[in-house]
């Protein structure tokens, strides 16, 4: 998602709090969908440190996604999007690795090796609504961290292929806390790792939590069958990316050459995304959003950073909590690389 909207919006509504009188409650309810400021639930723990988020349709997100203007711009509006045969969507919970197969797939499809000077949230449906979808040219790599009932209708009703990405939820759960640590205030996270982690498991942040995630889009999946889902793993793409460039073309009907998919692997390496970052890309909102000297959004990269960050007990507590509630998810994941 784009954090540095969230970031601008907070910093708006944090502004405006008096005048608009955002509603703080530890209720989890359904927020008003139209014309209606969110209900900001703080989900802050005993020390102060934590997220505060509206809900959507059951799940717990940045409350600026939804600011009241009109019903073309608020997350109902998705639901609405007309769907071309060609659009994809990369569905996945945060830091599973959206932004490497979103430049995997547009250099797929534009058949040259290029690298977008757009980031991926340009396409990102909760960021653009109904309105930016429709005002961009096909095809579409739309991508989205919401569940499956809250995407466009015509994503069941056409078909539409979604290529969803999985990381094991120890790095992720990295990823995720480094992100918010380095980030600027209100959305930056100051407690650490080990609330942060309680944080992650029990779901009181942002897309609430992964196994939720996971579970329900087994459950929503379950009852559209024949949905077209190319489900891929961050640890398979690390291990072999050329087979993963391969698998991608081949589920989007890509008539391309082996040495093409080879170089879009090598393009879209880790180090050369991280560069490519830095010397090209075009920020989506220009504020500041991360603190000075951090690393952003291409950070380390790699699998099993997680052991560089848990102590031994930390490790078995979460395999505990996570094991429990993925038992019947049938999802096995890799923590090494
Ligand atoms: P780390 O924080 O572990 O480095 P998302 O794109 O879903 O926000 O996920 C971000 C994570 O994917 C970050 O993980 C980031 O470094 C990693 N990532 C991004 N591009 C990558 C690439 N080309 N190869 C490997 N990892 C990549």
């Amino acid at each position: 998602m784009s954090w540095e909207i969230l970031v601008t919006c907070l910093l708006i509504s944090s502004e405006f709090i008096p005048d608009i009188g955002l509603r703080h409650t530890t209720a989890m309810t359904t927020d008003q969908l139209t014309g209606q400021l969110p209900i900001v639930h703080d989900l802050r723990n005993s020390k102060g440190h934590g997220f505060q988020c509206m809900v959507f349709d059951g799940l717990y997100m940045p409350p600026f996604l939804m600011t009241g203007e009109t019903a073309e711009k608020t997350l109902e509006s998705i639901r609405d999007i007309e769907l071309n045969d060609d659009d994809v969507i990369i569905c996945a919970y945060p830091k599973c690795g959206t932004h490497w197969v979103w430049e995997v797939v547009e250099m797929l499809r534009s058949g040259v090796i290029e690298y977008r000077k757009q980031v991926k949230d340009t396409q990102e449906l909760e960021l653009i609504y109904k309105e930016g979808a429709d005002a961009l040219s096909a095809p579409r790599t739309l991508n989205t961290h919401l569940y499956l009932r809250m995407l466009p209708k015509q994503v069941v009703e056409k078909k539409i292929k979604c290529i969803q990405i999985m990381r094991n939820p120890k790095d992720a759960c990295v990823s995720m806390f480094s992100q918010f640590r380095d980030t600027i205030a209100p959305v930056g996270f100051e407690g650490d790792l080990a609330e942060f982690t309680e944080i992650y498991l029990s779901g009181q942040t942002y897309f609430g939590s992964y196994s939720d995630y996971l579970l329900t889009w087994k459950a929503e999946l379950a009852r559209s069958p024949g949905q077209p889902v190319l489900k891929l793993f961050y640890e398979d793409m690390k291990r072999d990316p050329l087979k993963t460039v391969k698998d991608i073309a081949g589920f989007l009907d890509l008539a391309v050459t082996d040495q093409f998919c080879e170089d879009i692997a090598h393009s879209c390496s880790f180090k050369k995304m991280k560069q490519v970052d830095k010397d090209l890309k075009e920020q989506f909102i220009k504020k500041k959003f991360w603190k000075e000297g951090s690393a952003g959004y291409y950070r380390k990269g790699e699998v099993g950073d997680w052991k560089n960050w848990f102590t031994v007990a930390e490790s078995e507590k979460f395999d505990r909590i996570w094991n429990d509630k993925m038992k019947d998810s049938g999802v096995t994941f890799t923590y090494s690389p």
